[in-house]
């Protein structure tokens, strides 16, 4: 290749047919993503090529994970305006076009991650070929953070893949494969990583037909035809989001019902709604959220795991998911409980999660192979690390810890799953206590992201840091907490919980009390939670919490217990769990029903107070780490963008003021924590 042109993020050649080829390798950046600097180049780039016309572009990436992971979304947060917003996205769509307009035949290569703007980038060129891999890749991800695409994206999706399939790729924003992207007309070609320049120069000089949606979707694109799709999108997107929280899937379908994918007012209407999203305190929060959770994990040094083999004892709900989940994620796994029937229930379990997640049978069965029963606890002598989720009682823990302590090695890390009590207790007869931690999983161990590492004054730096690095390579969130009644989750969770119960109590309908929490933005109202985690188990952290708290226990709670009505396992608690055989509450709410005004501030208000308290224990590092702990660990409405986020988004006046007026109706569990002062201060 000859005439070569260098400039920051992107590197331009000339070869001897006229063809340019254009890498991007974005300056001092692991992947490439679309800044402000990236795009003003490319954007000068495309001016120079307009003027020096060669006879083809091929955009290409320099790093090997993928073409763009997308925009920039530091710089979003940046952003002081709407108006602002809208002339930045205005610019981005501008340099889009001119990449549209150019008169020569244009071509991405997709080689893995193309997201976002990278995806919208590949749409403005008339060609995309991809490097074939099975990895979920391509897709238009910004839902995800409260978005929808702002350069050109709700446009050039719809003409190239159709409504139906751009719409699912939009709502959704997961990836899909590029052979999924291939049979949507994304991708127009698949190629091999050594055949890539050959087939991309092939397709400029043979110049095929441009990929447009067939004409079944140019139909449903018709003005009459596109109110009756955008109602089904609706109802499917309602199903899944309330518009007040997620605004983004109501405002994508809404501007291609308005304006039905128009090149002439569809851009600059797409620039208006992302400006209005992007300034909006969905958008902001979410991607805060965004940048916590790699705050989550970066609160230790990166270092990887010397972890192999892994013991876990207790093979029941907790400890038996907590063992597969480790097998899945590449350790080798020994299960031990009393008995081979103890045992069996979790092995099933396992084998249905590696069915769910492992496709290749020889992947399978490897994985199979790495998670053994183990009745007599010969696993322990070779653990790196061993898990305890036995139950959760302090005699049997500590009992247990007694026999296994002189097996292990004397490198091991010895674990407790334990969810309320305290690790001080727990370890008191140890000769290491040092180096005993926590690791509180959360139950269902596979849908739930995070895992709070529990430690006390004095425990070992490099013992929590081999747990981190644990955590981390199980695919997990690390939350680092000091060993409290509680810890954060639990201790946040149960004034919420025991709200509810007051509430019960009343007379609410247990159905009314979970909406009002849903329609606050929980995935679950607080009824529904207790049923679910087991009325055993929530009597058993209020008692814990009751005694460290001097609070009372709900007597409901002690009642349902005794008559063995503990939630969904047993089939009835608050709700009826046996209907239809469904694990479905069968309630049905009372539409004529009053619900308190005040209803809301009474389950919510709590979960805020009780997070202060804890920031101001030193539970946890921060209010940050405490916002994203809260929403990993309880589902707290990302949206709002955790407790504290929350409380400050309201006005911290606000808040102490519902303090107040609960307080003086309902008694001094509402009395606002002294923590506050110093958050209004
Ligand atoms: P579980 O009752 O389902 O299972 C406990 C298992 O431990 C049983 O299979 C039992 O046979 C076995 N076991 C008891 N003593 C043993 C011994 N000495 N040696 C070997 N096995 C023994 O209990 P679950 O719910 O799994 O809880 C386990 C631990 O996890 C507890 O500390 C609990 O507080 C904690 N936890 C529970 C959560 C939940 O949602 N269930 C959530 C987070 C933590």
């Amino acid at each position: 290749m000859t005439n070569k042109a260098k400039f920051q993020h992107w590197a331009l050649n000339l070869d001897k047919d006229n063809l340019a080829w254009l890498c991007f390798d974005k300056h001092e950046s692991s992947a490439n993503v679309l800044s402000a600097s990236v795009l003003e180049e490319f954007a000068s780039i495309v001016e120079q090529l307009q003027l020096n016309l060669p006879d083809g572009l091929i955009i290409y990436s320099g790093k090997k994970n993928g073409f763009i992971m997308g925009a920039d979304i530091k710089e979003f947060t940046k952003i002081n305006s709407e108006e602002e917003a809208y002339t930045l996205i205005r610019q981005g769509q501008k340099v889009l076009d001119a990449l549209e307009a150019l008169a020569c035949p244009t071509l991405s290569v997709i080689n893995g991650y193309t997201l976002g703007g990278g995806l919208e980038l590949a749409m403005a060129c008339n060609y995309r070929i991809a490097i074939n891999s099975d990895k979920p890749v391509i897709g238009l991800p910004e839902v995800q953070l409260g978005l929808h695409p702002g350069f050109g994206g709700t446009v050039r999706a719809v003409k190239i893949a159709g409504v139906r399939a751009a719409m699912k790729l939009m709502l959704t924003g997961k990836p899909i494969r590029v052979k999924a992207a291939k049979n949507n007309g994304l991708v127009d070609q698949l190629c091999s990583d050594e055949e890539w320049q050959n087939q991309a120069r092939a397709m400029i000089k043979s110049k095929p037909k441009q990929a447009t949606a067939p004409l079944i979707e140019k139909l449903l694109n018709l003005p009459f035809l596109r109110g009756f799709i955008a109602k089904t999108l609706i109802k499917q997107v309602s199903s899944k989001a309330n518009k007040n929280h997620y605004p983004a899937p109501y405002a994508m379908i809404g501007l291609w019902q308005k304006h039905g994918a128009s090149t002439t007012n569809g851009y600059k209407a797409e620039a208006r709604s992302m400006a209005k999203l992007m300034c909006g305190s969905t958008s902001r929060n979410l991607i805060r959220v965004f940048f916590l959770q790699n705050k989550l994990k970066s609160q230790f040094p990166a270092s990887d795991t010397n972890i192999k083999n892994i013991h876990v004892i207790g093979a029941g709900i907790m400890g038996g998911d907590i063992a597969s989940w480790c097998a899945l994620k590449g350790f080798n796994v020994t299960l031990q409980d009393r008995s081979t029937e103890d045992i069996a229930p979790a092995l099933k379990r396992a084998e249905k999660l590696f069915a769910k997640k492992i496709r290749d049978n020889s992947l399978l069965e490897k994985t199979r192979s790495r998670l053994s029963e183990d009745l007599l606890g010969d696993g322990v002598a070779n653990a790196d690390l061993i898990i305890e989720a036995i139950y959760e009682n302090l005699e049997a823990k500590k009992e247990l810890y007694k026999k296994i302590e002189t097996n292990m090695k004397s490198t091991a890390v010895l674990a407790t799953n334990t969810s309320s009590i305290l690790l001080e207790d727990l370890r008191v007869d140890l000769k290491q206590p040092e180096k005993f931690i926590g690791l509180h999983f959360f139950n269902p161990v596979s849908q739930l992201p995070l895992v709070e590492i529990i430690s006390c004054n004095d425990t070992d730096g490099d013992t929590l840091q081999t747990g981190f690095n644990f955590v981390k390579k199980i695919g997990k969130s690390p939350l680092l907490c000091k060993s409290s009644e509680g810890f954060i989750v639990n201790r946040i969770l149960a004034p919420y919980m025991a709200e509810a119960m007051h509430l019960s109590e009343e007379g609410m309908a247990s159905i009314d009390i979970d909406k009002v929490a849903v329609n606050f933005g929980m995935p679950m109202g607080p009824v529904e939670l207790v049923d679910t985690v087991g009325i055993d188990v929530a009597l058993n952290v209020s008692k814990v919490l009751g005694k460290a708290f001097n609070r009372p226990i709900p007597k409901k709670l002690i009642d349902m217990v005794e008559n063995n009505e503990l939630g969904k396992k047993t089939g009835k608690g608050f709700y009826d769990w046996t209907f239809d055989g469904v694990s479905k509450p069968n309630a049905t709410a009372d539409e004529t029903a009053l619900i308190p005004d005040d209803a809301e501030d009474r389950l919510i208000l709590p979960m805020l107070n009780e997070a202060v308290a804890c920031l101001e224990e030193g539970i946890v590092l921060d209010s940050d780490m405490l916002d994203i702990g809260v929403i990993f660990g309880t589902g707290f409405a990302p949206f709002h963008g955790g407790p504290i986020q929350y409380a400050k988004e309201r006005g911290l006046e606000n808040i102490m003021m519902a303090f107040a007026k609960l307080e003086a109706k309902h008694g001094s569990r509402f009395k606002a924590h002294s923590g506050w002062l110093k958050l209004t201060k």
